[in-house]
């Protein structure tokens, strides 16, 4: 039986969610409360190996059904080795993206639509949902910018595969993680704007707090 809190952060690369979610361990952690940090894809054996293989910029032609299949091919294996066995020791699950980053980049990015990613979602995952999802949207143009810049810093690998994208790519993917905000409007709480790191990080606190998930944890 499940008894943690599932607690997924989403966004475009460049969008903030993985400093974000760190600072918001932190101050759980803080807190003495049991949490769980994972990332998607990666984190299993699996998927780490499937993470690399995905985000190598060398890896070419790769069919849109394909890439979305090993997206779930970790996830499932994710699930299953991590991810429910913490939820059901009673932790807080911090996850780095879930199965709305599948329906944003290949259901919209590579346009498969989100009929085909929901269903897969069913079927390989249980239809597990987060209990919250904290969406990172501030303007594409800032997104792309942090990308950029983060690429040409790094010493050596530079962009991976999906950060080398065309604008319209990223387009798409921001688009259909509006449509998902709208449609999951009580899952799915959309932080918009160019905010300053601090901001963002008091609002999550905010929203985390009011849904009780301190409570939640330390009940189990
Ligand atoms: P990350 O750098 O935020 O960990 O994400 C790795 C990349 O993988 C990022 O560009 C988004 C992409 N991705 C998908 O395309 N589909 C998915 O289902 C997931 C989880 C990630």
């Amino acid at each position: 039986m499940r008894r943690g809190f599932f607690l997924t952060f989403e966004g475009l690369d460049g969008s903030g969610k993985t400093t974000q979610l760190r600072l918001l361990a932190e101050a759980l952690e803080q807190q003495g409360l049991p949490i769980l940090v994972t990332r998607q894809p990666g984190d299993t054996a699996l998927g780490e190996r499937i993470r690399a293989l995905l985000l190598d910029a060398k890896t070419t032609g790769v069919a849109p059904m394909t890439e979305m299949a090993l997206m779930f091919a970790d996830r499932a294996q994710s699930i299953q080795q991590i991810i429910s066995p913490a939820l059901e020791a009673g932790k807080i699950v911090l996850c780095d993206r879930f199965t709305d980053s599948t329906e944003a980049y290949q259901g919209g990015g590579r346009e498969l639509g989100s009929d085909a990613v929901l269903a897969l979602h069913r079927v390989l995952c249980g239809n597990l949902q987060p209990d919250l999802t904290i969406l990172l949207l501030p303007p594409l143009e800032i997104s792309l910018a942090r990308t950029r810049s983060r690429s040409s810093n790094a010493q050596t690998d530079a962009a991976d595969r999906f950060e080398r994208e065309r604008r319209t790519f990223h387009e798409k993917v921001f688009a259909k993680y509006r449509e998902i905000a709208a449609r999951e409007a009580t899952r799915v709480v959309a932080i918009k704007g160019d905010l300053p790191i601090e901001e963002i990080q008091e609002r999550i606190v905010q929203v985390v707090a009011a849904h009780g998930i301190d409570r939640r944890a330390s009940m189990s």
